[in-house]
């Protein structure tokens, strides 16, 4: 499925959007904001830097102009939401729990403004009460999109999977920032930004296997990936299922052609079905079990 984001109803002109597991949609926040200052972006060395910020004007308009365009396919349509405060998340989830949406991502890794701007998904704490407060106000199945930029991922998995989420999405864009040396100025209007692309795919494999191993509900891999090959990489580390951001910038029928190579990574290895290999990556017992009892002390 897209990341979001990265993704608009313009893409069925290069997709079968039917071929997709999801449709997921560019966050949203409740309240009318214009965005981060430009520039919003900054190509880097297999990657690039954005600092859209979630540009918002408001939910009602949301509803009526841009969810009502995706929600005419067959393919499920997943809601992501940004938030600055616990009670506006719940509201906010609470208000497009409509019939026509299919799960809601809350997006934690936005800022937090009860703590300062630190993101949600920073801390086990603020993650449980943010995840506690929209879990309580929706129905829908709910997954909790993380930051990478969290120095304890495990425990902030915990946290989510302990207020009811239903899945992990880990996870999104690793804090940068990118100097023009000859005017010395950031390249990105907000200084700091998010990095993605192919440059941030070992952070996530990791962060996805770290958080695999720390709960039972589903992880759905995101950074990085442009490939079939990258996409089992990922469910191997232990992803249900993958999202793409970045690789459909370069070239918007991505998905369809990691859709294809998958199945021609099932009959080649002989599977029944991709879904086989998730957590399937091959540890050594002895260097496991030493990886386990040193990832509890630092997490
Ligand atoms: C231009 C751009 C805009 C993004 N906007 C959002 C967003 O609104 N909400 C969100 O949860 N993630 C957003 N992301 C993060 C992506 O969904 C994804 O988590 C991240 O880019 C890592 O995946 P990738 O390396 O495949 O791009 C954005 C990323 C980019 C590049």
């Amino acid at each position: 499925m897209p990341a979001s984001g990265c993704f608009a109803i313009e893409y069925q002109e290069a997709l079968d959007l039917r071929r997709l597991g999801a449709l997921v949609i560019k966050s949203v926040s409740p309240q009318s904001r214009a965005g981060n200052p430009t520039p919003r972006v900054a190509e880097t060395h297999a990657g690039m830097l954005n600092s859209i910020g979630i540009p918002s004007q408001g939910l009602d308009h949301y509803r009526r102009e841009i969810l009502a365009a995706y929600t005419c396919f067959e393919t499920p349509v997943v809601v992501s939401i940004s938030a600055e405060t616990t009670n506006e998340f719940a509201a906010a989830c609470a208000e497009v729990s409509l019939p026509e949406v299919a799960v809601i991502e809350a997006n934690i890794s936005c800022p937090n403004l009860e703590a300062d701007g630190m993101a949600f998904a920073m801390s086990p704490d603020t993650t449980f009460r943010a995840v506690s407060a929209i879990r309580a106000a929706t129905r829908h199945p709910l997954w909790v999109k993380l930051t990478p930029n969290a120095s304890n991922i495990a425990a902030v998995a915990q946290a989510a999977e302990l207020a009811g989420a239903d899945a992990i999405v880990m996870g999104n864009t690793v804090l940068g920032m990118a100097i023009d040396a000859r005017t010395r100025k950031p390249k990105l209007g907000n200084v700091m930004g998010g990095l993605s692309g192919p440059a941030i795919k070992p952070i996530a494999l990791r962060l996805v296997h770290q958080c695999f191993r720390a709960v039972r509900i589903p992880v759905i891999g995101c950074g990085g990936i442009s490939s079939a090959e990258d996409a089992v990489e990922f469910m191997l580390a232990g992803a249900t299922a993958v999202q793409v951001g970045t690789a459909s910038f370069i070239d918007p029928g991505v998905m369809e052609k990691i859709i294809a190579g998958l199945d021609d990574y099932c009959r080649d290895m002989g599977l029944q079905s991709i879904a086989e290999v998730t957590g399937q990556v091959e540890l050594d017992p002895y260097l496991s079990d030493r990886w386990l009892r040193f990832a509890q002390q630092s997490g």
